[in-house]
């Protein structure tokens, strides 16, 4: 019971919901690492709560009062990244036009949370080890050396080890990172934590618009605690979010529940449960099936497009018998085949559109990683 208590302490102090016993385990660890200053490494799938844990290390640290930088290294280009982490000195690249603090120097007697570590580039990995290792980094375009304290968190959802392996993550920085390693499990591995994360979340929305909701059936809650939520935590947060207002203060029933869940039809096998962000190989798979999938939409909405144009010629045709002859054939063949980056760029129009310019969501939904996603903005110019 003292334990008990002990949990509702720390977990409502620093948010982290849940009782199952690998949240458990993770809170006792955070407990132990965060009065020190060793670098934590944070893995887990999107959306289990990787940054919900860095900061609960920072808030139990006594660098509490300090700053907590977040950083997220997959959406910042490549080129830029360092300047950002190390700041650069007045005229060091085209741009710099003034001299500019970088996060680390921020981030001085506080923490550091470096967000998607393994996208990266090995070049600033270099200058992270050395950071990590003795407080000293310089700035771009600088040859004076800089001192800082500052705790480094890091998070990815990639497979660092098999990245290291790759070539394509410095073994030493790995190893460095990974003296203390925190994995927070998917969700659905946890089940016994999703009626308590749907309670909170409920209560969040409903004090915070003053929202009436009547709750789930018990049929429902079932389905709830039985789908694989593949976007884990964020996702039964949003969920939860949609259905409260979508509810009208009806009680939700499992059949809302399933027309609502967006993938409810994937089978709960192992293999297709888990939708984890791509990486290496399966990058170029993914980004393959996304075009399959575009191009089969695309078909869809080409046939549609087809019959329409064949109401329309018919009558055009029959009103201007003789005349203008549009022939369907040919125009719609024409259309029928659209250059790869044309598609391409349509899709990133709509996911941006769909997730009204964020990014993150957006680059998600395309199975691309948020740099890919900033690059093709820029590459096709889209105004967002
Ligand atoms: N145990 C938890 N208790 C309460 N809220 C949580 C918990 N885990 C995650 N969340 C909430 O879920 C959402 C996603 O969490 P977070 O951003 O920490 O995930 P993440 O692992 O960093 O995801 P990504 O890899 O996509 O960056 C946030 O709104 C967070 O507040
Ligand atoms: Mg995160």
């Amino acid at each position: 019971m003292v334990l008990l208590n002990k949990y509702r302490k720390i977990q409502s102090e620093l948010g982290i919901i849940g009782k199952s016993e690998q949240i458990r385990e993770l809170i006792e660890l955070v407990i132990s690492v965060a009065p020190t200053d060793i670098s934590v490494l944070i893995t887990g799938e999107s959306g289990t709560g990787k940054e919900v844990f860095a900061k609960a290390i920072h808030k139990l640290s006594p660098r509490r009062n300090g700053p907590m930088i977040s950083v997220n290294c997959g959406a910042i280009p490549e080129g830029l990244l360092e300047s950002e982490l190390f700041g650069h000195e007045r005229g060091a690249f085209t741009g710099a036009v003034a001299t500019k603090k970088g996060y680390f120097e921020l981030a001085d007697r506080g923490t550091i949370f470096l967000d998607e570590i393994g996208e990266m580039p090995i070049q600033t990995q270099v200058k992270l080890l050395r950071v990590l290792e003795t407080g000293e980094f310089m700035r771009v375009g600088s040859g004076d050396v800089r001192k800082v304290d500052v705790r480094v968190i890091a998070a990815t959802n990639r497979d660092l080890a098999e990245m290291v392996r790759q070539g394509t993550f410095r073994k030493d920085l790995y190893y460095r990172l990974k003296a203390v390693s925190l994995h927070i499990p998917p969700l659905r591995e946890r089940k016994e934590d999703i009626p308590l994360l749907i309670e909170h979340f409920m209560k969040e929305v409903t004090n915070r618009s003053e929202i009436e909701f009547a709750g789930f059936t018990e049929e429902a809650m079932e389905v709830l605690i039985n789908y694989p939520w593949p976007g884990n935590v964020r996702e039964l947060k949003n969920f939860i979010e949609t259905i409260v207002i979508l509810s009208r203060g009806e009680k939700v029933t499992a059949e809302m529940v399933r027309e609502h869940l967006s993938h409810y039809e994937l089978p709960e096998s192992e293999e297709n449960a888990a939708l984890p962000m791509p990486t290496g190989k399966s990058v170029e798979r993914a980004e393959r099936e996304l075009i399959y999938k575009a191009l089969v939409s695309l078909g869809v909405e080409m046939r549609e497009i087809k019959d329409l144009l064949y109401q329309i010629t018919d009558r055009l045709n029959g009103r201007f018998s003789e005349g203008v002859v549009v022939t369907p054939a040919t125009v719609v063949e024409e259309d029928e085949i659209k250059p790869m980056d044309q598609v391409e760029r349509e899709m990133i129009e709509k996911a941006l559109e769909k997730f009204h310019g964020n990014r993150r969501q957006a680059a998600r939904a395309l199975n691309i990683s948020e740099r890919t996603l900033y690059r093709k903005i820029k590459e096709y110019n889209l105004d967002v």
